[in-house]
C-alpha cells in the first residue's frame, strides 16, 4: 500500500529521509481493527520523527502520522485517537507510562490502511468532513486539553498564544476565542499576526514584545525561542501550560520569577479518548472548524514537509486517499 516513512533518521536533514511508495499492509493483533485512512493530518511530530527523535534506528522502517480520519472495517466514518494505552491500563492514557503515539512503536496513519485498537476508532460526525476531522486528534487535542483540562484558567480572562499559524496554535486560538476566553498571539510576520487576528484572536503582537498589560496564562508550543517572554508576560499567580518545545527543550528557567511572582508550569500533552470526544462534539455543537492550510494528495506529502520545514503554515497541512 502507499504510505509516508522514514527507514533511517537524518537529525540535521530531515525531508532527504522522507519516503513516499509502498509498504506492506498492517499486521492486525487481537482487538485491533483496520481503518481505511481517507484524511491525516501532518504534525511537528512527523518532522522529530524523521530526525529520529523518540524513534531509534531499530524501530524503522516506520510509518509517519499520528492522527487519521477514514472508514471502519464496517464502512462507518471514523476518526482516529493517537494515544494507544498499553495492554490492560485503566484510567487517564496519557498518563501511561508505557502508551505511544502512532509511527513511535506502532506503524503510523500515513497509509492507505492503518491497524488501530478497536477503542481508538471514534465516530466522525457527518458536518466534519474527513480532512477536518483528521486534524483533531493531535494539535486540536493538545490545544483542548491545554485550555480546558490543564489551565484552569475561566472564560473572559486573557491568554497569551505563543506562535501565530501552527497547527497547535491555531487551534488555541479558534478553541479560545468560541470558549470566550481574551485571547492574545505573537507571530513572526506580519502575514501571520493579520491571519491570527482573522481567525478571532483580540490582539497580536511580534515576538518577544511588551504586552500592553500581564496576562493569565500563557499556551506554549514554542521554548527557548519565547519561554523567557512567556515568563515575563505573566501576571503574580499565572500559569504557562507548555506541551511542545519546537526551537529546543532547554531555555533559562527564571526560577527567580517563577517563585517570585508565584507562577505555575504546567505540562500537558495530547489528550484522553473522553476528550477528542468532547472536542468532536464542540465543534459539531459550535461549528468550529480546524483551520487547514493545504490539502494534497499523499503522493505529494514531500511538499507539505517542506512547508512546515520552513514555517510556512496556516493552519493545518492535511494529506488527503482516494
Ligand atoms: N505534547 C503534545 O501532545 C504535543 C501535541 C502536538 C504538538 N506538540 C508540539 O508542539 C509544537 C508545535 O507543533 P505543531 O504541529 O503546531 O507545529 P507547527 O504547525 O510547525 O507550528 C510551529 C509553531 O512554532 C512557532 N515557531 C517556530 N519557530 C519559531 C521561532 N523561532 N520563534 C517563534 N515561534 C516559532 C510558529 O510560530 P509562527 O506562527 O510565528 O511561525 C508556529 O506557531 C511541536 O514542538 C510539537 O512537537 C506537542
Amino acid at each position: 500500500m502507499l504510505a509516508a516513512f522514514v527507514s533511517t533518521p537524518a537529525p540535521k536533514d530531515p525531508l532527504s529521509v522522507l519516503e513516499v511508495g509502498e509498504r506492506p499492509e498492517p499486521e492486525v493483533p487481537g482487538g485491533w481493527t483496520t481503518v481505511q485512512v481517507k484524511a491525516v493530518s501532518l504534525n511537528h511530530h512527523d518532522l522529530f520523527s524523521l530526525r529520529g527523535v523518540g524513534l531509534p534506528q531499530e524501530r524503522m522502517p516506520m510509518i509517519l502520522g499520528t492522527d487519521a480520519a477514514g472508514l471502519d472495517e464496517d464502512g462507518n466514518e471514523v476518526v482516529v485517537h493517537g494515544v494507544v494505552a498499553s495492554p490492560g491500563w485503566t484510567g487517564d492514557e496519557t498518563l501511561d507510562p508505557k502508551r505511544s503515539l502512532f509511527s513511535e512503536l506502532h506503524q503510523g496513519t500515513m497509509a492507505e490502511q492503518v491497524a488501530v485498537p478497536r477503542r481508538n476508532a471514534l465516530p466522525k460526525p457527518a458536518e466534519l468532513s474527513f480532512a477536518e476531522a483528521a486534524c483533531l486528534p493531535t494539535a486540536w487535542l493538545t490545544a483542548y486539553r491545554m485550555l480546558f483540562v490543564k489551565s484552569g484558567l475561566r472564560p473572559g480572562q486573557t491568554v497569551l498564544v505563543q506562535g501565530a499559524s501552527g497547527g497547535v496554535a491555531t487551534a488555541l486560538i479558534v478553541l479560545g476565542k468560541a470558549a470566550g476566553f481574551r485571547v492574545w498571539v505573537t507571530g513572526r510576520s506580519e502575514e501571520k499576526r493579520q491571519a491570527a487576528l482573522d481567525l478571532g484572536a483580540e490582539q497580536a503582537f511580534e515576538n518577544g514584545a511588551r504586552l500592553p498589560e500581564r496576562v493569565d496564562g500563557v499556551m506554549e508550543t514554542v521554548g527557548e525561542a519565547t519561554w523567557s517572554h512567556s515568563v515575563k508576560s505573566l501576571k503574580p499567580g499565572g500559569v504557562i501550560v507548555t506541551s511542545g518545545a519546537t526551537t529546543g527543550f532547554n531555555p533559562g528557567a527564571e526560577l527567580n520569577r517563577v517563585f517570585f511572582t508565584q507562577l505555575s508550569v504546567i505540562g500537558s500533552t495530547m489528550g484522553t479518548r473522553d476528550e477528542l470526544e468532547a472536542l468532536v462534539r464542540m465543534c459539531a455543537a459550535t461549528g468550529v472548524r480546524p483551520v487547514i492550510d493545504v490539502e494534497l494528495p499523499l503522493t505529494q506529502a514531500r511538499e507539505g514537509f517542506e512547508r512546515m520545514l520552513e514555517g510556512r503554515t496556516a493552519g493545518k497541512i492535511v494529506f488527503t486517499l482516494p
